[in-house]
């Protein structure tokens, strides 16, 4: 009889989870606090946007594999394999993670275990916390019922979380016994087939592999916008350089995007919290640079939020179209979104901020009501005294001077993502700035164009564009 599985916490990690296990064949029960949640999902209804995951929803609904309840009581009785998926929320005012969700629902679960049966973490947790929920299973778990714990972390990234869930290029588990290990080979035998690494360790090891590898993603990231920051003040260009560097395997250019930075419900708060836990350990030197790697993130904002401020001086008044709210495209998740950041602090400097995001507005919208928010990119960028590509959606990426100039106010783009062609908007008259790369002024020729035609006289300033056609002037990225 095939194993029978809950997924304890149904938002982001555990929709997903619940669907894709219903997919690889397993009978799945999702469980949540949150009714309105698991009514909704139980209707086929993803409350957030993430690439085929509704369709996989409502096919595993429809098998009858795939259903949703609010308790855990019958999730006790079912469950053969119980994944935790809560969330682990950097705790108010603190830098640590809040075990509150975790802590709970292991405890509840292990009550509710009528038969014998496996309960696995998939949260992101502070190492130490599996061996003290060991414990905690112990103490809560019924005489005569077996509950035994494994800690199996979660690599999924959001707009790819189908795939990486059902593909994932490596699996960690952590435990203290072969049965767990057996049971978790069970589960993923999909993968396995498919000779994917399987990493059978203790419960520190497979705490820490997650948290390591969200800190060199996050220090990979920053320390390519550090150099940003050299380019900026010496000259140079950004891409080019991280092209160079990633060509080398040892390196490799994954994570290299230099730009406004990253943001999410992870990597921000997992180095956090890991930076918490290590100094709980009385190892405060030891992840040190996790520090600076957060603080040169915040810089990259600061410097988009500086840029438009010193370039108009006075912001009242000023209209900035703000392209993406996401943290990053294919996703509608704003925590701690970059993009959204940079948006409420210029309104809060005086703008009016006008933002369109294709999938995320809902959500920045609940967070800060007062911007503007517009259904289309036009509507977002006309009038506009500049523009800000803050999210690299495709539909950004794409973008081109010639589809925008005629709606804005003042030829002006900043792409906090370099994703832009630089030559193309400064040779269509735009003033172009990006973060860390060498930026051309707008051409003469077209300037003198633009002025006659299109901007204006008070648009184009000597300064602007006062000098030959095509000639490299500014080699400070912002
Ligand atoms: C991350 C990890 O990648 C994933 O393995 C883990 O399970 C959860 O955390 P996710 O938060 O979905 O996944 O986003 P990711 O794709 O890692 O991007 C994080 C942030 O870094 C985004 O804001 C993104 O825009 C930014 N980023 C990424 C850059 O600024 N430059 C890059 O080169 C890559």
């Amino acid at each position: 009889m095939p194993l029978r599985l809950t997924v304890i916490g149904t938002g982001y990690l555990g929709a997903t989870h619940a669907a894709c296990m219903a997919e690889l064949g397993f009978e799945v029960l999702g469980v949540d606090v949150d009714k309105e949640k698991i009514d909704s999902l139980s209707r086929g209804e993803l409350p957030f946007h993430e690439p085929h995951l509704q369709e996989l929803l409502q096919k595993h609904i429809a098998t009858g594999r795939l259903r949703f309840s609010t308790s855990i009581d019958e999730a006790g009785e079912f469950g053969d394999v119980h994944f935790i998926a809560v969330g682990t929320p950097q705790r108010a005012g603190e830098h640590a993670a809040d075990m509150t969700y975790v802590d709970s629902s292991v405890a509840a679960i292990a009550r509710a275990a009528t038969k014998d049966c496996l309960i696995v973490g998939k949260s992101t947790v502070p190492v130490g916390s599996a061996r003290r929920l060991q414990q905690l299973v112990q103490e809560e778990s019924s005489l005569g019922v077996n509950v035994g714990l494994a800690w199996n972390p979660e690599f999924l990234r959001e707009g790819f979380a189908v795939e990486d869930t059902l593909r994932p290029d490596r699996l960690v588990i952590g435990s203290e016994s072969s049965a767990a290990e057996k049971i978790l080979r069970e589960v993923y035998a999909d993968a396995l087939r498919r000779e994917t690494p399987f990493i059978a360790t203790d419960f520190e090891t497979a705490e820490l592999v997650k948290v390591a590898a969200n800190a060199f993603l996050a220090m990979k990231i920053s320390f390519i916008n550090a150099f940003s920051e050299v380019t900026e003040t010496v000259g140079g260009d950004i891409r080019t350089l991280a092209d160079a560097i990633g060509h080398d395997k040892r390196i490799g250019r994954r994570f290299l995007n230099a730009g406004v930075g990253f943001g999410g419900g992870c990597l921000p708060k997992d180095i956090r919290a890991l930076q918490a836990r290590v100094s709980e350990l009385g190892l405060d030197s030891t992840m040190r640079f996790l520090n600076e790697a957060d603080e040169i993130n915040l810089r990259r904002r600061d410097r988009v939020v500086r840029l438009v401020q010193e370039h108009f001086g006075e912001l009242e008044g000023k209209s900035i179209a703000v392209l993406g709210t996401a943290f990053k495209p294919n996703s509608d998740d704003v925590r701690d979104s970059p993009a959204l950041d940079i948006a409420a602090r210029l309104f809060s400097s005086g703008a009016d901020v006008n933002v369109y995001d294709p999938k995320a507005n809902a959500n920045a919208a609940k967070r800060f009501p007062r911007l503007n928010y517009c259904d289309t990119l036009i509507d977002a960028v006309s009038g506009s005294d500049v523009v800000l590509l803050l999210t690299e959606w495709e539909e950004f990426r794409d973008l081109t001077p010639f589809a925008l100039s005629g709606h804005v106010r003042h030829r002006m783009i900043v792409d906090g993502r370099n994703v832009l062609n630089p030559n193309d908007w400064t040779e269509a008259g735009w003033i172009f700035r990006a973060l860390g790369r060498r930026t051309k002024r707008p051409t003469a020729s077209f300037c003198r164009e633009a002025d006659r035609h299109v901007l204006g006289q008070e648009e184009v300033t000597p300064d602007d564009c006062g000098h030959p056609t095509g000639a490299v002037v500014a080699t400070v990225g912002v």
